[in-house]
């Protein structure tokens, strides 16, 4: 092992990290029906079922509800207006329909903005406060203090809709300020679900651009969270294991919505996929993608898939240590040994990308020049620039967006 790896701690024995993954998942057919039953033992009896309006069309809110009643819980609210993107506005409107209501719980039916809505409306609900009052990692109240254990938020029960976020899994949310253009993550361990309700019956109606779009985000979950300083042992398991069920089920899941093993496959890897962020953030393409979807409205897996390549080359070219992990990744994708990883990994991608029909460039999804030193000031400043493999600058980012564009 070569000195330089010990120095920044990208192998060895690490002196120091944590790992969490508490939420009960469930994973099969035909779960929808028995999402009463299950939620239950999670101590649910009154509950607020949070989904958008697109979900609202498919008619699974109506499964969703019958397999809720038919375990004895009674459904007390639905909320249906969740934007794209999650903001203080609606996860405020989300709480006080809670409170108005009478609810004793949540239950999330949709993607990562709904699942983060539902997550950060139950903190609301719960302590009180706006959004973003929240704004940051481990800032929620604890016992004894503020050194004992987190005081508990209610039982809420996440079934994903899409393949990517990982949200149903995970310790954070993100917001979005309209105000001020930028999107803002809130983390700790109260806000993980206690249920995952994984069924690919859920994405069944999912259109292919949005399971290609989503996908492409477990995907950088687990490419960047590989590579992440924050990498450990558990988390590494995880990401591995999700990149292998993604390269063999992405494409299917994509181009042949009927697969439901692909579709379910699918599901699994990007609850997996989110491991590496269970107690933090990831690397400078969520930095990236996290900008371009605040200030331009471009869907995170969308500007995920355009930023993983030009992070991956960027990173790469950072020092030996980075490069061999992405060689572990490229080895497990089935990319040949010889060769510079980072270019070579990066194509890989791109092309993977331009498979699954989705843009390759910012100029394709709306974003122009004049908007980088915006981008720029949201991703610096953004936690998961902290924890990227190689140190990225301003003008690192902004070259990384230009090359992008
Ligand atoms: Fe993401």
């Amino acid at each position: 092992m070569s000195g330089f790896a010990d120095d920044r701690q990208m192998g060895g024995f690490k002196d120091f990290y944590q790992f969490s993954a508490p939420t009960r998942v469930i994973a099969g057919r035909d779960l929808l029906g028995s999402a009463g039953f299950e939620f239950a033992k999670e101590g649910a009896r009154r509950i607020l079922l949070v989904t958008d309006a697109g979900i609202r069309a498919t008619g699974l809110v109506e499964r969703v509800v019958d397999g809720v009643t038919d375990g004895g819980l009674e459904v007390a609210a639905i909320f249906d207006a969740v934007p794209q993107d999650s903001d203080g506005d609606v996860v405020a409107r989300i709480a006080a329909l809670a409170g108005e209501t009478g609810v004793d719980s949540f239950l999330a039916l949709g993607g990562g903005s709904v699942m983060d809505s539902a997550k950060v409306a139950n903190l609301l609900f719960t302590h009180g406060g706006a959004a973003r009052d929240w704004e940051g990692f481990y800032g929620l109240p604890r016992a004894d203090g503020g050194a004992g254990r987190p005081l508990e938020l209610a039982p809420l029960a996440c079934i994903p809709t899409t393949a990517g976020t990982g949200s149903e899994v995970s310790f954070a949310a993100v917001i979005k300020d309209r105000g001020a253009q930028l999107k803002y993550q809130i983390g700790d361990h109260a806000l993980i679900p206690r249920l995952a309700i994984l069924d690919p019956a859920s994405t069944a109606t999912l259109p292919p651009a949005i399971a290609a779009a989503t996908g492409m985000d477990a995907m950088a979950h687990a490419i960047e969270g590989y590579v992440s300083r924050d990498w450990n042992a558990h988390a590494d398991a995880c990401a591995l294991h999700a990149l292998r069920l993604i390269g063999a089920n992405l494409e299917r899941a994509v181009h042949e919505p009927g697969d439901e093993a692909a579709r379910g496959n699918m599901l699994i890897a990007a609850a997996l996929a989110i491991a590496p962020t269970s107690c933090g953030a990831i690397g400078i393409a969520h930095s990236l993608s996290h900008a371009v979807g605040a200030c331009f409205g471009v869907p995170h897996g969308v500007a995920n898939a355009i930023h993983l390549p030009v992070v991956i080359e960027f990173n790469a070219a950072g020092g030996e240590d980075v490069a061999a992990r992405y060689r572990d990744v490229s080895e497990l994708l089935g990319l040949p040994g010889a060769g510079e990883v980072g270019p070579m990994l990066a194509e890989h991608v791109r092309s993977l990308v331009r498979s699954l029909g989705l843009p390759t460039r910012l100029s394709q999804v709306g974003v122009v020049e004049a908007g980088i030193p915006l981008l720029v000031q949201g991703a610096i400043g953004d936690a998961c620039t902290l924890v990227n493999p190689r140190e990225a600058t301003a003008e690192d980012l902004a070259e990384l967006y230009r090359r992008a564009l």
